[in-house]
């Protein structure tokens, strides 16, 4: 039993040696950033601009392995496939697949299951559900 706690508390310290590289802040590049009504901005800010941004709110304990690992796959993925910051550097294509990406994305699984457990503050009323539906869909339905 001791031996494993050993092993355990070993591995537990040579994990914090694999590097995050995650930059919490990229600048944005002049007008890249989205521009949509200020109630739809505080929303996006709150619950999706953490792995769908350049600005990314890190606590304490995201970058200690092994809960850096999630963070650090959702934060990199979530930016690789869709990134409000780099909005407008997307054609009028994939702006209107994600736009109509978005209404489903809210029913289902955004923001992630795992990543509200620990940021409550994040999770969508049914309100915010409304307002951030809404404004996708005419903003689709405006590019259509
Ligand atoms: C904890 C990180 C995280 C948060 C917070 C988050 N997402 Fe995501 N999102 C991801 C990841 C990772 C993917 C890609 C994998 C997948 O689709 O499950 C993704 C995929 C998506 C996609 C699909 C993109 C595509 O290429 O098909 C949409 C749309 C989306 N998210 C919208 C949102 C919205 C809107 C919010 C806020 C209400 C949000 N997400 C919050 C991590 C996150």
């Amino acid at each position: 039993m001791k031996k494993l706690l050993l092993f355990l508390m070993v591995i537990l310290v040579a994990i914090q040696f694999i590097p995050f590289n995650v930059p919490a802040d990229i600048p944005d590049k002049e007008g890249e950033a989205l521009k949509a009504p200020q109630e739809v901005e505080a929303i996006l800010k709150r619950s999706c601009y953490d792995c769908h941004s350049n600005h990314t709110r890190f606590p304490w304990y995201s970058s200690i392995a092994p809960a850096s690992f999630f963070t650090k796959m959702h934060v990199k993925e979530g930016r690789e496939h869709l990134n409000f910051s780099r909005w407008n550097s997307y054609d009028d294509e994939k702006k209107l697949k994600y736009l109509q990406k978005i209404p489903k994305a809210i029913k289902s699984k955004m923001p992630l299951p795992s990543y509200l457990l620990i940021h409550k503050d994040a999770k969508l009323s049914e309100d915010d559900k409304k307002v951030l539906s809404n404004w996708a869909s005419e903003a689709a339905f405006d590019m259509e």
